[in-house]
């Protein structure tokens, strides 16, 4: 809770909200004189300060045993949790405690939001400010995440995206607290993620001719060092990276590079150059399974974390339905029929994951598809999350209507194209993600919640940029906090606009805060066309 007692500062104006704070009078001063004090465990997170600080306060903040400045593990503070931290700003002295070394990652930035704006900027901004030093107000914070799971899903494979963006966007993670990156890593469209075994899966996969129509060519794919970097970096952060290797739909890309893969031998594909669900899918012969096991054998070389995401979603069986071998499979399988396979190839290839120690996750449209060890990403309707959940899944909410960000922001026809519909920030903001009706077991099963970028229509950082900002400070606001409070988060995102300014985030200018809500401020599309 913020302190009733505590005086209003507007400008403190955290996002996310903190749990609890008070602000204290007075202010301490970050100068040439602060040092950094970092007691045992607490190294990299202070490095990683004084990296986020030093290039735009012009401060070296030295590593010091009486720094002013201080990063502290206290394990004893259990009650912090995984990622709660405890900062307290006096006029003399800055202190920040957490149990784990990710709260006093999520700490620092909280710490950072409370620095003047330039003090987030990039290289140079010292140049602008007094040679005074850097106010950081006196507080007393303790805060901790609602949910463990607070995500954002970029869609590489639609648009590749250079790992300097990609970087770039792991840091407007870190600053809002949020801790997973999903990288959609391949779709029909495009192949991002190189394999050893498997070379034409990005020579060929991913390259196609063109987008829909516009006659231009779209390429692009990461090395393994890029990802293994991006990874590294990421956790450094505190932000892990979920892989997304899609199958058995979503796999055209793979097919144009490996035929052999698919339902119909001899039949040549092209990476599909239109967007929607196309009925090209991988074939269900042993093949494929060796495929698919090889490629996730390197992708959990590359990817530490505990889940790997398999997609899963949009699998037509037309094709399975007119396949050979795919009835032979039925039959050895002991399978009712075409509709049965997809299940089937989700717990095999599942199976091979647990073995590398590894969880799968996938999307799920009605709460029910999902083979048992799964953890599901329920993107259609909030209900379908609280079906997979009563049915025992682990559940991230990623329902459609409050967290895909590639529905554009207003009915204004000069918002950037997006699907058919609008998702505006208040949609975003009331996003529940555990709401109070539903059972307790059910809602007991929710990780957490994040937002989609699919980037069908989106393709530079300016263009992604203007999707996630502010819309992405509005999930990482109901993702950390369960206080709800729609004018105090429009009054925090305010200020907060001056950070993004200052990072350079080109995001959709603030809407006015009592929008008109119609019933046409809604998407008004089910499944991506
Ligand atoms: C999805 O939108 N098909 C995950």
């Amino acid at each position: 809770m913020i302190d009733a007692a505590a005086r209003p500062v507007p400008d403190l104006a955290l996002v996310p909200r903190p749990d609890s704070l008070v602000v204290l009078p007075g202010r301490f001063t970050l100068d040439h004189r602060t040092g950094l004090r970092a007691g045992p465990g607490a190294e990299t997170a202070a490095a990683l300060l004084r990296e986020l600080l030093t290039p735009a306060t012009g401060l070296a903040l030295p590593a010091h045993s009486d720094g002013q400045v201080a990063l502290l593990l206290a394990p004893g503070e259990g009650d912090l949790g995984a990622e709660g931290y405890a900062l307290t700003v006096r006029p003399d002295a800055v202190l920040l405690r957490a149990a784990r070394p990710e709260g006093l990652l999520r700490g620092i930035q909280t710490l950072r939001q409370l620095l003047p704006p330039e003090a987030l900027a990039a290289e140079g901004a010292q140049t602008r400010m007094p040679a005074v030093g850097w106010p950081v107000p006196c507080v007393r914070i303790t805060d901790r995440p609602r949910f463990a799971w607070r995500g954002a899903m970029l869609d590489v494979a639609r648009h590749f995206q250079p790992v300097a963006h990609v970087r770039r966007f792991v840091d407007l993670l870190a600053l809002h607290k949020l801790n997973v990156l999903h990288l959609h890593l391949t779709d029909d469209q495009g192949w991002r993620m190189p394999v050893a075994a498997y070379p034409r899966l990005t020579e060929i996969g991913g390259r196609r001719a063109e987008s829909a129509g516009d006659g231009i060519p779209h390429e692009g794919a990461y090395t393994r060092a890029e990802l293994a970097g991006l990874v590294a970096y990421a956790a450094r952060r505190g932000v892990s990276v979920v892989p997304e290797i899609e199958m058995p739909g979503h796999a055209r890309a793979a097919l144009a590079a490996y035929p052999e893969l698919g339902n119909r031998p001899g039949v040549r594909l092209e990476p599909w150059t239109r967007w929607g669900v196309c009925e090209n899918v991988f074939g269900v012969h042993d093949a494929v399974l060796d495929f698919c096991r090889g490629v996730l054998d390197e992708v959990a070389d590359v990817f530490p974390g505990p889940y790997v995401h398999l997609g899963g979603d949009e699998c037509p069986d037309a094709e399975w339905e007119r396949s050979r071998a795919a009835r032979a499979r039925i039959a050895t399988a002991g399978l009712a029929g075409p509709g049965a396979l997809h299940g089937w190839f989700l717990a095999t290839v599942a199976a091979h994951l647990a073995g590398l120690g590894r969880r799968p996750l996938g999307w799920t449209r009605t709460g029910a598809e999902l083979p048992a060890p799964f953890t599901a990403m329920a993107w259609l309707d909030a209900e379908h999350g609280r079906t997979a959940a009563l049915r025992g899944h682990d559940v991230i909410m990623a329902p459609y209507r409050s967290t895909y960000l590639d529905y554009p922001q207003s009915a204004d026809p000069r918002e950037p194209r997006g699907q058919d519909g609008v998702l505006d920030l208040r949609g975003v903001y009331d996003n529940e993600p555990a709401p109070a009706h539903w059972e307790p077991e059910a809602a007991r099963h929710v990780l957490g919640t994040q937002a989609q970028l699919w980037t069908e229509y989106a393709r530079t950082p300016a263009e992604l940029d203007y999707l996630a900002f502010p819309r992405l400070c509005a999930l990482a606001d109901t993702a950390w906090s369960a206080h709800r409070d729609w004018p105090d988060f429009r009054r925090r995102l305010g200020h907060h606009q001056t950070r993004l300014a200052a990072l350079g985030v080109r995001g959709r200018p603030l809407p006015s805060p009592h929008p008109e809500r119609t019933a046409a401020c809604e998407p008004t599309t089910a499944v991506r066309p």
